[in-house]
Protein backbone atom coordinates (compact mmCIF):
# COMPACT_ATOMS: atom_id res chain seq x y z
CA UNK A 1 0.00 0.00 0.00
CA UNK A 2 0.95 3.73 -0.69
CA UNK A 3 3.04 5.20 2.23
CA UNK A 4 0.77 8.04 4.31
CA UNK A 5 1.89 11.60 3.53
CA UNK A 6 4.43 12.74 6.41
CA UNK A 7 3.57 9.58 8.44
CA UNK A 8 6.64 9.15 10.31
CA UNK A 9 6.52 13.01 11.00
CA UNK A 10 2.51 12.76 12.01
CA UNK A 11 3.65 9.84 14.10
CA UNK A 12 6.69 11.84 15.55
CA UNK A 13 4.51 14.66 16.64
CA UNK A 14 1.12 12.61 17.69
CA UNK A 15 3.03 10.22 20.13
CA UNK A 16 0.50 7.43 20.28
CA UNK A 17 0.99 5.56 23.08
CA UNK A 18 -0.14 2.21 24.17
CA UNK A 19 -4.11 2.47 25.34
CA UNK A 20 -4.01 5.92 24.23
CA UNK A 21 -7.79 7.10 21.95
CA UNK A 22 -6.59 8.60 18.67
CA UNK A 23 -9.62 10.26 16.42
CA UNK A 24 -8.13 9.62 12.92
CA UNK A 25 -10.53 12.18 11.11
CA UNK A 26 -10.04 11.26 7.47
CA UNK A 27 -9.60 7.50 7.15
CA UNK A 28 -8.87 7.01 4.09
CA UNK A 29 -7.59 3.74 3.51
CA UNK A 30 -5.95 3.67 7.16
CA UNK A 31 -2.56 3.85 6.19
CA UNK A 32 -2.08 6.41 9.24
CA UNK A 33 -4.20 4.67 11.38
CA UNK A 34 -2.52 1.35 10.61
CA UNK A 35 0.77 3.49 12.10
CA UNK A 36 -1.04 4.25 15.24
CA UNK A 37 -2.03 0.53 15.82
CA UNK A 38 1.68 -0.27 15.40
CA UNK A 39 2.51 1.98 18.44
CA UNK A 40 -0.09 0.16 20.57
CA UNK A 41 -2.99 3.37 20.00
CA UNK A 42 -6.74 2.53 19.42
CA UNK A 43 -8.27 4.46 17.19
CA UNK A 44 -11.55 6.16 15.88
CA UNK A 45 -11.55 6.43 11.96
CA UNK A 46 -13.91 8.69 10.74
CA UNK A 47 -14.91 8.38 6.70
CA UNK A 48 -17.39 10.54 4.11
CA UNK A 49 -16.36 8.30 1.92
CA UNK A 50 -18.29 5.04 1.49
CA UNK A 51 -15.94 3.11 -0.72
CA UNK A 52 -12.59 4.05 1.54
CA UNK A 53 -14.26 3.10 4.82
CA UNK A 54 -15.56 0.08 3.49
CA UNK A 55 -11.74 -1.12 2.09
CA UNK A 56 -9.71 0.18 5.48
CA UNK A 57 -12.85 -1.16 7.84
CA UNK A 58 -11.75 -4.35 5.88
CA UNK A 59 -7.74 -4.01 5.83
CA UNK A 60 -7.51 -3.01 9.39
CA UNK A 61 -10.22 -5.70 11.09
CA UNK A 62 -11.79 -4.39 14.49
CA UNK A 63 -9.35 -2.81 15.75
CA UNK A 64 -10.07 0.69 14.35
CA UNK A 65 -13.87 1.76 14.79
CA UNK A 66 -14.90 3.38 11.28
CA UNK A 67 -17.45 6.14 11.71
CA UNK A 68 -19.05 6.84 8.28
CA UNK A 69 -19.65 10.27 8.91
CA UNK A 70 -18.00 13.76 8.08
CA UNK A 71 -15.31 15.44 10.53
CA UNK A 72 -17.36 17.98 10.31
CA UNK A 73 -20.54 16.22 13.11
CA UNK A 74 -17.48 15.65 15.41
CA UNK A 75 -20.05 16.70 18.04
CA UNK A 76 -22.32 14.09 17.36
CA UNK A 77 -19.61 11.93 16.60
CA UNK A 78 -18.43 12.07 20.11
CA UNK A 79 -21.82 11.89 21.75
CA UNK A 80 -22.58 8.89 19.75
CA UNK A 81 -19.69 6.57 20.82
CA UNK A 82 -20.17 7.71 24.19
CA UNK A 83 -16.81 9.69 23.89
CA UNK A 84 -15.16 12.80 25.85
CA UNK A 85 -11.90 13.13 25.49
CA UNK A 86 -9.19 11.41 23.15
CA UNK A 87 -5.36 11.49 23.21
CA UNK A 88 -4.80 13.02 19.56
CA UNK A 89 -6.72 13.86 16.43
CA UNK A 90 -5.58 14.27 13.00
CA UNK A 91 -6.93 14.96 9.81
CA UNK A 92 -4.95 14.66 6.48
CA UNK A 93 -7.18 17.09 4.26
CA UNK A 94 -7.38 16.00 0.51
CA UNK A 95 -8.42 13.77 -1.92
CA UNK A 96 -6.96 9.83 -1.26
CA UNK A 97 -5.26 8.26 -4.01
CA UNK A 98 -8.35 5.42 -4.40
CA UNK A 99 -10.57 8.93 -5.05
CA UNK A 100 -7.91 10.19 -7.35
CA UNK A 101 -6.91 6.78 -9.18
CA UNK A 102 -10.89 5.65 -9.64
CA UNK A 103 -11.94 7.23 -12.63
CA UNK A 104 -15.71 6.95 -12.50
CA UNK A 105 -15.20 9.32 -9.29
CA UNK A 106 -14.61 12.48 -11.92
CA UNK A 107 -11.86 13.68 -9.36
CA UNK A 108 -9.19 13.70 -12.11
CA UNK A 109 -9.14 15.19 -15.84
CA UNK A 110 -6.37 12.01 -16.26
CA UNK A 111 -9.37 9.77 -16.33
CA UNK A 112 -12.55 10.16 -18.42
CA UNK A 113 -15.43 10.16 -16.15
CA UNK A 114 -18.71 12.12 -15.58
CA UNK A 115 -17.81 15.14 -13.71
CA UNK A 116 -18.73 13.90 -9.84
CA UNK A 117 -16.29 14.99 -7.44
CA UNK A 118 -18.44 14.10 -4.18
CA UNK A 119 -16.04 12.98 -1.76
CA UNK A 120 -19.74 10.94 0.03
CA UNK A 121 -22.57 9.96 -2.68
CA UNK A 122 -24.86 11.32 0.61
CA UNK A 123 -23.99 14.75 -0.35
CA UNK A 124 -25.75 17.21 -2.39
CA UNK A 125 -25.31 17.59 -6.11
CA UNK A 126 -22.27 16.78 -8.41
CA UNK A 127 -19.81 19.18 -9.94
CA UNK A 128 -21.90 18.55 -13.19
CA UNK A 129 -24.51 19.83 -11.23
CA UNK A 130 -22.63 22.79 -9.85
CA UNK A 131 -21.63 24.21 -13.12
CA UNK A 132 -25.19 23.68 -14.60
CA UNK A 133 -27.18 25.80 -11.97
CA UNK A 134 -24.55 28.48 -10.75
CA UNK A 135 -24.84 31.50 -12.20
CA UNK A 136 -21.91 33.23 -13.83
CA UNK A 137 -21.13 35.73 -10.98
CA UNK A 138 -21.11 32.73 -8.43
CA UNK A 139 -18.90 30.52 -10.51
CA UNK A 140 -16.23 33.35 -11.32
CA UNK A 141 -16.06 33.80 -7.62
CA UNK A 142 -15.75 30.16 -6.73
CA UNK A 143 -12.75 29.54 -9.33
CA UNK A 144 -11.19 32.35 -8.03
CA UNK A 145 -11.55 32.00 -4.28
CA UNK A 146 -11.37 28.26 -4.10
CA UNK A 147 -9.23 27.73 -7.53
CA UNK A 148 -7.01 31.02 -6.79
CA UNK A 149 -7.82 30.88 -10.52
CA UNK A 150 -6.37 34.27 -12.75
CA UNK A 151 -8.93 33.87 -15.31
CA UNK A 152 -11.62 33.16 -13.15
CA UNK A 153 -13.71 35.83 -15.19
CA UNK A 154 -12.93 34.66 -18.54
CA UNK A 155 -13.34 30.72 -17.38
CA UNK A 156 -17.10 31.50 -15.45
CA UNK A 157 -18.18 33.63 -18.55
CA UNK A 158 -17.25 30.45 -21.34
CA UNK A 159 -18.43 28.01 -19.38
CA UNK A 160 -22.02 29.88 -18.84
CA UNK A 161 -22.10 30.54 -22.83
CA UNK A 162 -20.97 27.49 -23.48
CA UNK A 163 -23.16 24.72 -21.17
CA UNK A 164 -26.14 23.13 -22.70
CA UNK A 165 -25.36 23.81 -26.20
CA UNK A 166 -25.65 21.09 -28.49
CA UNK A 167 -22.74 20.00 -30.45
CA UNK A 168 -20.54 18.71 -27.44
CA UNK A 169 -21.60 19.21 -23.62
CA UNK A 170 -18.55 20.58 -21.94
CA UNK A 171 -20.00 19.85 -18.30
CA UNK A 172 -20.53 16.08 -19.67
CA UNK A 173 -17.22 14.19 -18.46
CA UNK A 174 -13.80 15.06 -16.86
CA UNK A 175 -12.04 15.36 -19.88
CA UNK A 176 -14.35 17.56 -21.69
CA UNK A 177 -14.46 19.68 -19.63
CA UNK A 178 -10.66 20.13 -18.99
CA UNK A 179 -10.28 20.07 -22.53
CA UNK A 180 -12.63 22.99 -23.53
CA UNK A 181 -10.57 24.94 -20.81
CA UNK A 182 -7.10 24.15 -22.13
CA UNK A 183 -8.78 25.33 -25.75
CA UNK A 184 -10.04 28.63 -23.76
CA UNK A 185 -6.61 30.18 -22.05
CA UNK A 186 -4.33 27.63 -23.72
CA UNK A 187 -1.02 25.98 -21.81
CA UNK A 188 1.51 27.93 -19.87
CA UNK A 189 3.75 26.35 -17.60
CA UNK A 190 4.10 22.65 -16.31
CA UNK A 191 0.70 22.38 -14.43
CA UNK A 192 -2.14 21.47 -16.63
CA UNK A 193 -4.91 25.00 -17.31
CA UNK A 194 -7.83 23.52 -16.09
CA UNK A 195 -5.81 22.27 -12.26
CA UNK A 196 -7.34 24.71 -10.44
CA UNK A 197 -10.38 25.05 -12.14
CA UNK A 198 -11.07 21.28 -10.52
CA UNK A 199 -9.46 22.05 -7.67
CA UNK A 200 -12.09 25.18 -7.15
CA UNK A 201 -14.93 22.79 -8.31
CA UNK A 202 -14.29 19.95 -5.22
CA UNK A 203 -13.52 22.17 -2.92
CA UNK A 204 -17.36 23.66 -3.38
CA UNK A 205 -19.08 20.52 -4.25
CA UNK A 206 -17.73 19.45 -0.65
CA UNK A 207 -17.89 22.44 0.59
CA UNK A 208 -14.48 21.56 1.76
CA UNK A 209 -13.42 24.76 3.71
CA UNK A 210 -16.65 25.31 5.90
CA UNK A 211 -15.95 21.59 6.97
CA UNK A 212 -12.66 22.15 8.28
CA UNK A 213 -13.99 25.49 9.85
CA UNK A 214 -15.99 23.66 12.06
CA UNK A 215 -13.75 20.72 12.91
CA UNK A 216 -11.06 23.44 13.85
CA UNK A 217 -13.35 25.08 16.11
CA UNK A 218 -14.53 22.27 18.41
CA UNK A 219 -11.92 19.71 18.13
CA UNK A 220 -9.93 21.40 21.22
CA UNK A 221 -12.91 20.38 23.47
CA UNK A 222 -12.53 16.61 22.90
CA UNK A 223 -8.32 16.17 23.57
CA UNK A 224 -7.37 15.41 26.98
CA UNK A 225 -4.66 17.49 28.83
CA UNK A 226 -1.40 16.95 27.19
CA UNK A 227 -3.25 15.35 23.91
CA UNK A 228 -2.36 16.93 20.53
CA UNK A 229 -4.03 17.61 17.33
CA UNK A 230 -2.05 17.49 13.72
CA UNK A 231 -3.80 18.74 10.50
CA UNK A 232 -1.94 18.32 6.99
CA UNK A 233 -3.54 20.17 4.51
CA UNK A 234 -2.48 20.43 0.51
CA UNK A 235 -3.13 24.44 -0.21
CA UNK A 236 -2.84 27.48 0.85
CA UNK A 237 -6.31 27.78 1.70
CA UNK A 238 -6.50 24.96 4.04
CA UNK A 239 -3.42 25.86 5.88
CA UNK A 240 -4.21 29.75 6.34
CA UNK A 241 -7.36 28.39 8.24
CA UNK A 242 -5.40 26.14 10.31
CA UNK A 243 -2.90 28.60 11.22
CA UNK A 244 -5.13 31.11 12.14
CA UNK A 245 -7.43 28.84 14.30
CA UNK A 246 -4.41 27.39 16.21
CA UNK A 247 -2.92 30.97 16.61
CA UNK A 248 -6.34 32.09 17.96
CA UNK A 249 -6.76 28.79 20.92
CA UNK A 250 -6.51 29.49 23.93
CA UNK A 251 -5.05 26.56 26.63
CA UNK A 252 -3.18 24.82 24.11
CA UNK A 253 0.34 25.22 22.71
CA UNK A 254 0.90 25.55 19.21
CA UNK A 255 3.94 22.53 19.02
CA UNK A 256 4.97 23.24 15.39
CA UNK A 257 5.80 27.41 14.74
CA UNK A 258 6.26 26.77 11.15
CA UNK A 259 4.87 23.88 9.13
CA UNK A 260 6.77 20.40 8.56
CA UNK A 261 6.73 19.82 5.30
CA UNK A 262 7.93 16.44 3.36
CA UNK A 263 11.62 15.54 2.67
CA UNK A 264 12.61 15.44 -0.85
CA UNK A 265 13.17 11.64 -0.85
CA UNK A 266 9.22 11.23 -0.23
CA UNK A 267 8.53 13.75 -2.47
CA UNK A 268 9.93 12.13 -5.07
CA UNK A 269 8.76 9.01 -4.11
CA UNK A 270 5.20 10.72 -4.41
CA UNK A 271 4.83 13.70 -6.04
CA UNK A 272 1.08 14.15 -4.22
CA UNK A 273 3.26 15.56 -1.31
CA UNK A 274 4.76 18.44 -2.64
CA UNK A 275 2.70 20.94 -0.70
CA UNK A 276 1.76 19.03 1.91
CA UNK A 277 2.03 21.23 5.40
CA UNK A 278 1.56 19.76 8.59
CA UNK A 279 1.16 21.84 11.85
CA UNK A 280 0.42 20.43 15.49
CA UNK A 281 -0.93 21.63 18.18
CA UNK A 282 -1.31 20.27 21.97
CA UNK A 283 -3.93 21.02 24.76
CA UNK A 284 -1.96 22.33 27.74
C1 LIG B 1 -5.77 12.31 1.91
S1 LIG B 1 -7.03 11.16 2.26
C2 LIG B 1 -6.56 10.42 3.76
C3 LIG B 1 -5.57 9.31 3.60
C4 LIG B 1 -5.32 8.58 4.90
N1 LIG B 1 -4.63 9.41 5.86
C5 LIG B 1 -4.53 7.30 4.65
O1 LIG B 1 -3.54 7.09 5.33
O2 LIG B 1 -4.94 6.51 3.80
C6 LIG B 1 -8.37 12.17 2.75
C7 LIG B 1 -9.62 11.38 3.07
O3 LIG B 1 -10.52 12.23 3.77
C8 LIG B 1 -11.83 11.93 3.38
N2 LIG B 1 -12.66 13.10 3.68
C9 LIG B 1 -12.72 14.25 3.00
N3 LIG B 1 -13.58 15.10 3.58
C10 LIG B 1 -14.05 14.46 4.67
C11 LIG B 1 -14.97 14.80 5.69
N4 LIG B 1 -15.56 16.00 5.70
N5 LIG B 1 -15.20 13.92 6.67
C12 LIG B 1 -14.60 12.70 6.67
N6 LIG B 1 -13.73 12.30 5.72
C13 LIG B 1 -13.46 13.17 4.73
C14 LIG B 1 -11.72 11.62 1.92
O4 LIG B 1 -12.81 10.84 1.49
C15 LIG B 1 -10.38 10.88 1.84
O5 LIG B 1 -10.56 9.49 1.92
Amino acid sequence: MHQPVLCREVIGLLRPKPGGVYVDATLGLGGHSEAILQCGGRVVGIEWDGDAADLAAARLGPAVTVVRDSYANLPSIFDTLGLSVVDGVLLDLGVSSLQLDTGSRGFSFRQEAPLDMRMSKSTGGTAADLLRGLGERELEQILREYGEEPRARKIAAAIVRTRGKPGGDILGTTRALAEFVERLVGRHGRAHPATRVFQALRIAVNDELENLKKFLGVFDRYLRGGGRCCVISFHSLEDRLVKRAFLAKEGMTRVTKKPVRPARAEVLENPRARSAKLRCIEKN
